[in-house]
C-alpha cells in the first residue's frame, strides 16, 4: 500500500482493511431485524462519515490488545468497528458550525458540507446509536456478561464523563458560551479536558482487549495504564500536528486551535516542552506493558506511531 511499509504498518492496514469490510457490512442499505427502513440519505452520510478514510487507530488497538489474550479476532473487530463508530460520530459533530466549524476531514469536505447540518446531525445519532447494536450482538461475544461489561465501559467513556464531557470542557475553555469569556486552563486542567475529550476513547480501545479475555484485574490496570499514556500522547500529537503539521497529509485544516483560543497541551507546555512530553508518555505506555513481555511489541510500535505521525 505505501513504499515505508513496515511490519507495523502493515499491522495496521490489515485491521484498517477487516473495519472498513466489517463497517461496509454493518452500514448496508437493507435494514435488519426489528427495524423499518434506512433512509437513503442517512445511511449515505453514515456511510461518508464513517467508511473510506481514517487511520482506524482505535480499531487496531482493540485488536492488538485482544491478541495479547488470543481473542477472537471476530470478537476484536466487532469491537473495534462499534468504537470506530463512536469515534466517526464524535468528529461528524465535532466539525458541526456550532463546534470546531471545520471544512474538511480526512481530505474531504465534513459531512455538513458534503451534506446538511441536520443530515449531519442525525449520521451522527445513527453511528452512536449502532455503535451499542454491534456491542450487543452475540457475534462480538458468546457471554452476555460480557457485552454488557463492554456496553457500560463504551458508555462511560463515551459521554458525559468522558468523551461528550470532555467536549463541553473543550468549548468553555474557548469561552464560547454567553456570557463567558475564554478560559486560561493551566496544565491539569488541560490535561483533565484532554483525558476526556480523547484519551477515553483510546483507553477503552485497550480495555476492550482485557474485557473480551476476561482477564485479570492486574492485567486490566496494565492496559489501563498504557491506553491512558496513548490518550494524552494522541492529544498532544494532534495539536502539534494543528500548528505545525502539513494539511495536505493532514487531511484536515491547520493552525485554528490557537485563533480558536483552544485549551491545548502546546498552548501551556510551549512546543519543545510538548514534545518532550510526548517521549516521556511513550516511555510510560512501554513501561505499562512490561507485564505482557514480547507479546506486547506490537502495542510499544503503536505508542511509538502516535508520537511520531504526521497524520
Ligand atoms: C482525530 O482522530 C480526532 C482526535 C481525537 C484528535 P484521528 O487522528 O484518529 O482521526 P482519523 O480517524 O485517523 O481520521
Ligand atoms: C477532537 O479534538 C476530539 C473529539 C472528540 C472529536 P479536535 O477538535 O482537536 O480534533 P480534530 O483536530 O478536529 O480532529
Ligand atoms: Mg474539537
Ligand atoms: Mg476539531
Ligand atoms: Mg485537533
Amino acid at each position: 500500500m505505501n513504499a515505508k511499509q513496515t511490519p507495523f504498518l502493515s499491522r495496521l492496514d490489515a485491521v484498517a482493511a477487516e473495519t472498513e469490510a466489517l463497517l461496509d457490512r454493518l452500514l448496508a442499505a437493507t435494514p435488519i431485524d426489528g427495524e423499518t427502513s434506512r433512509p437513503a440519505r442517512l445511511i449515505e452520510a453514515m456511510r461518508y462519515a464513517s467508511l473510506g478514510g481514517g487511520k482506524r487507530f482505535r480499531p487496531f488497538l482493540v485488536v492488538e490488545s485482544a491478541a495479547l489474550f488470543n481473542v477472537p479476532r471476530q470478537s476484536a473487530l466487532m469491537t473495534g468497528a462499534a468504537l470506530e463508530c463512536v469515534h466517526c460520530y464524535s468528529l461528524v459533530h465535532d466539525d458541526l458550525p456550532a463546534m470546531d466549524n471545520d471544512a474538511l476531514r480526512r481530505g474531504q469536505p465534513t459531512a455538513h458540507k458534503k451534506f446538511d447540518e441536520a443530515t449531519a446531525i442525525l449520521a451522527g445519532d445513527g453511528l452512536l446509536t449502532l455503535a451499542f447494536d454491534i456491542l450487543s450482538r452475540p457475534q462480538t461475544h458468546s457471554d452476555a456478561a460480557v457485552r454488557i461489561e463492554l456496553v457500560t465501559a463504551l458508555a462511560r467513556a463515551a459521554g458525559l464523563g468522558g468523551m461528550v464531557g470532555g467536549q463541553m470542557l473543550d468549548l468553555a475553555a474557548e469561552g464560547r458560551f454567553a456570557g463567558t469569556g475564554p478560559q486560561r486552563l493551566g496544565e491539569t486542567d488541560v490535561r483533565t479536558l484532554q483525558a476526556m475529550k480523547t484519551g477515553a476513547l483510546l483507553r477503552f480501545a485497550c480495555q476492550a482487549g482485557g474485557i473480551l479475555a476476561s482477564a485479570t484485574r492486574s492485567q486490566r490496570e496494565a492496559l489501563e495504564r498504557y491506553g491512558s499514556a496513548v490518550g494524552q500522547a494522541f492529544q498532544i500529537a494532534d495539536d502539534l500536528l494543528d500548528l505545525e503539521g502539513d494539511p495536505t497529509l493532514v487531511g484536515k485544516s491547520t493552525g485554528k486551535d490557537a485563533a480558536a483560543g483552544k485549551a491545548t497541551m502546546v498552548g501551556v507546555l510551549g512546543v519543545s516542552s510538548a514534545k518532550a512530553r510526548l517521549n516521556r508518555l511513550v516511555a510510560e505506555a512501554e513501561q505499562a506493558l512490561a507485564p505482557f513481555g514480547p507479546a506486547a511489541a506490537i502495542l510499544i510500535e503503536g505508542a511509538k506511531f502516535v508520537a511520531d505521525r504526521h497524520a
